[in-house]
């Protein structure tokens, strides 16, 4: 793998990613020749936002390597509730660790703490943009239960506006061939529009439905997602949101035999427990890949460099992103850079458009 650090799966090629998904198989059904595979390693895990499945699936995942684990939980209990910034605390995490998994509410954090850090970041999940190891394992287990990733009818429901998990399984999947999604949710939750350009760049089909009951059928893979309520301005706008889309068992009865549900979980109310016990429900599966394809993951990113601090970046554009939870205006040094996207300007680090 060429990229140093993984902030979006856009960093690996598909032969990195058909790697990866590899490595994670012989993990699965060989574990104790990894045993020691990163004796010696340190990972940090910094967590900024409440998680249980990365954070605990990659901690699991360094120590069944054979490696060691630092870091915090509760950003309350570290130097960012001091005043901290983002930039400080990376330059001396990555003093200690040979690797930091992040996970933070600002979007655009993770690329912006790869501009001060001497280890690999991976990005854990940067507010509601992207969550590319969460996008590995849905890769994985699409994989081993499906057998291919591509020419799937994909069916994306609840909240494609916030939901980052969408949002990287979108901007990987519409890589590969005949892929074609059909995103259910109400209008007040619909895909950002640079995803939209994204999925219409790659030619991928794409369809809007507003009726779960009414897509289901045609679905060869169903992926539900928890609307999330940390990202609505008020407590209104998401008690009007919750509760719409509900996969239930009457719902299952409508879809095909070889469906897969996914969910990257947690789940509130979206998913019935009765669902649970469907042989087409895979999400508790999904979660204990997730651990496989974070070790192959790992192995990884340690063979790339390590150790010293990227060349200091220059660029700096007086114009601002728009978007005010993007890093650029929340760390007030982060140098300002956008890149063309078919003649309009995206911010570098939370992929706004600066003029939708
Ligand atoms: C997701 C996340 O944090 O974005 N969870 C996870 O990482 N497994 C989904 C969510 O919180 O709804």
């Amino acid at each position: 793998m060429q990229a140093r650090n993984l902030i979006d799966l856009a960093d690996m090629t598909k032969e990195d990613l058909a790697e990866i998904i590899r490595l994670a198989g012989m993990i699965r059904d060989n574990p104790s020749i990894f045993t020691d595979a990163c004796h010696g390693k340190i990972m940090a895990t910094l967590f900024y936002e409440p998680s249980t499945r990365t954070q605990m699936s990659f901690q699991t995942a360094m120590l069944r390597l054979g490696g060691k684990v630092i870091g915090f939980d509760n950003p309350s209990n570290a130097s960012v509730a001091k005043g901290e910034s983002l930039k400080d605390t990376i330059r001396v995490v990555s003093g200690y660790a040979d690797l930091i998994v992040m996970r933070n509410p600002v979007e655009g954090s993770a690329f912006a703490a790869s501009l001060y850090s001497k280890s690999p970041i991976i990005n854990a999940g940067d507010g509601g943009h992207l969550h590319p190891t969460q996008t590995l394992t849905d890769l994985v287990t699409l994989s081993y239960e499906k057998g291919t990733l591509e020419g799937l009818t994909i069916g994306l429901c609840g909240d494609m506006k916030n939901g980052r998990t969408v949002h990287s399984l979108i901007k990987t999947l519409s890589k590969y061939k005949g892929n074609r999604f059909v995103m259910i949710s109400t209008p007040q939750l619909q895909m950002p529009p640079y995803i939209l350009k994204i999925l219409e760049e790659s030619g991928c089909a794409y369809s809007f439905s507003d009726s779960l009951e009414a897509s289901i059928a045609e679905l060869d893979v169903l992926y539900m997602t928890r609307i999330q309520q940390e990202r609505f301005p008020s407590i209104e706008e998401y008690e009007a949101q919750k509760g719409i889309y509900v996969l239930d068992e009457e719902k299952m009865r409508l879809a095909k035999s070889d469906l897969v549900v996914l969910h990257p979980l947690p789940r509130v109310d979206e998913i019935t427990v009765g669902v649970d016990d469907d042989p087409r429900a895979k999400y508790f599966e999904q979660a204990e890949y997730g651990m496989y394809a974070r070790m192959a993951l790992i192995i990884t990113m340690l063979q790339s460099r390590s150790g010293t601090l990227p060349a200091p970046q220059r660029w700096d554009d007086a114009r601002s992103c728009k978007n005010p939870r993007c890093v650029t205006n929340t760390e007030s040094y982060v140098p300002h850079r956008f890149y063309d996207k078919g003649g309009r300007a995206v911010c570098l680090y939370c992929d706004s458009l600066l003029e939708e």
